[in-house]
């Protein structure tokens, strides 16, 4: 089959396509794949060329960092969950998440996640204990990976907006459970850096790999105030 892959050698450098041809394994992943050809001796292209090692991003291989997500055939996923044998076309096309700043190749800088989480001061100073009551939907939403897949198809989001997206909603219910807080700074930036621009498309659950119920999270976050 045919790999045909966006690459850029740095953050302000052009990108590129380059192809490279691969003997389909259905057992395979994405990930799996991309670390066969890494491993070649002599990367070729497919014209025969020597090409750069392909740089990505990942650590579990099992979905589990979210270090992996990347655009497959133009649907954001983790390669590592994604089979070769679930993909029926010739060509796989692989390019990074278009929503982010390239790093190089398939990596992108996902910063902004933190960032957003430290500068509204989403973490917990105290815990004060949840209602059990809230028990099985906080384990669903602290799954999140950070992965950014639900960033990347949200209609809303954009890096640098004031919209910070699902991932940062989540993070402020489980805070917010865990802290007992009321009406305080944190709720606030949940209204005004979520609240006010979602617009209810929930393609982020759809996207989500973990499956986090985040219309949930909003629900509960509506009684918090
Ligand atoms: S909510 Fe889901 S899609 Fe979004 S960052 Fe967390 S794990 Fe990834
Ligand atoms: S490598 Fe960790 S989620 Fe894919």
């Amino acid at each position: 089959m045919r790999i045909r892959i966006r690459r850029q050698e740095n953050s302000v450098s052009k990108p590129y396509w380059q192809e490279f041809s691969y003997e389909k394994k259905n057992d395979q992943t994405i990930a799996g794949m991309l670390e066969e050809l890494n491993y070649l001796d002599d990367l070729k292209d497919i014209s025969g060329n020597s090409a750069p090692r392909i740089h990505w991003e990942q650590s579990c291989l099992q979905g589990m960092c979210g270090g992996c997500a990347m655009v497959i055939n133009n649907t954001p996923a983790l390669a590592c969950e994604t089979f070769l044998r679930d993909i029926k076309k010739d060509t796989v096309v692989l390019e990074p998440l278009r929503k982010f700043p390239v790093v190089t190749d398939l990596i992108v800088d996902r910063s902004v996640i933190d960032t957003y989480l430290k500068k509204e001061g989403a973490f917990i100073e105290e815990y004060k204990g949840a209602a059990f009551s809230e028990y099985y939907h906080m384990y669903q939403a602290g799954k999140c990976l950070k992965c950014g897949l639900c960033l990347e198809v949200c209609p809303n989001f954009s890096c640098g907006s004031s919209f910070y997206g699902a991932a940062f909603a989540n993070d402020c219910y489980l805070i917010a459970m865990r802290s007992g807080t009321r009406d305080t700074a944190l709720t606030r930036a949940y209204k005004e850096h979520f609240e006010k621009g979602c617009s209810k498309s929930l393609s982020c659950m759809d996207i989500c790999p973990m499956k986090i119920p985040t219309l949930a999270s909003i629900s509960k976050m509506n009684r918090v105030r």
